[in-house]
């Protein structure tokens, strides 16, 4: 009977070091997890900002609009606000394009603190290799031309395509897509150039502008 008491005893010792070591395990995994997201995310925003030198991360003053918002798309809108020096540098919007061939195009427009864009990056797609899939900075400079501009360069009625009167480039044989792209820049920069003081202030809240 002893024995088996003492059996019983080591048994259950085992089993609680065994979940004690699981749940340590998971428990680092899973920050290391995060960690490496996290480092994913910031890799994948630089590009818009397009060479400006900032502060700690381009993750820590975000902001996130729930809809309704004036901004592009009906899914809720994250703007991450960059500091350099301490002193507002830059937004960053993550913004729904609609309207695309295949679906709805997520779009990265970053815009400098006095309203002149940083850079533009398609976050996600579902257009069509070799025609839509040209907005991709890997795939061609399309996107490029945006960096540098503004509102006033060119005035709004120039934000546009030029097959549809505006400054801006189409892709070959695809002018849907970038339709869709260029209107939702556009639309950014209407919502920023409104909104410029509290977007780059305001501390991080759900709370729709
Ligand atoms: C199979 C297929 C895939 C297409 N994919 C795209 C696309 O990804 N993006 C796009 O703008 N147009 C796409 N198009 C072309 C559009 O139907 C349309 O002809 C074009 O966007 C108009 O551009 P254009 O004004 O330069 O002629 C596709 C057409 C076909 C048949």
């Amino acid at each position: 009977m002893p024995g088996i008491t003492i059996r019983g005893i080591t048994l259950a010792t085992i089993a609680a070091i065994c979940a004690t070591l699981v749940a340590a395990t998971n428990h680092l995994t899973a920050a290391r997890i995060a960690a490496n997201e996290q480092a994913w995310l910031e890799k994948s925003l630089e590009p818009a900002l397009g060479g400006l030198d900032y502060d700690g991360s381009i993750t820590a003053a975000k902001l996130v609009l729930e809809p309704p918002h004036d901004l592009p798309g009906d899914d809720a809108v994250i703007i991450y606000r960059v500091y350099s020096g301490g002193a507002p540098a830059a937004a960053l919007f993550a913004v729904t394009a609609k309207g695309g061939y295949a679906g709805p195009i997520r779009v990265l427009v970053g815009i400098g603190a006095a309203g002149t864009i940083t850079g533009v990056r398609i976050l996600e797609h579902r257009e069509t290799p070799g025609l839509g899939d040209g907005i991709e900075a890997s795939r061609s400079d399309w996107v490029h031309q945006f960096d540098s501009r503004s509102l006033g360069d060119p005035p709004v009625a120039g934000w546009h395509l030029q097959v549809d009167g505006g400054e801006f480039d189409q892709l070959t044989g695809a002018s849907v897509t970038p339709r869709a792209v260029i209107k939702a820049i556009r639309e950014t920069l209407l919502y920023f150039d409104a909104h410029r003081e509290k977007i780059l202030t305001m501390p991080a809240t759900a709370e729709a502008l």
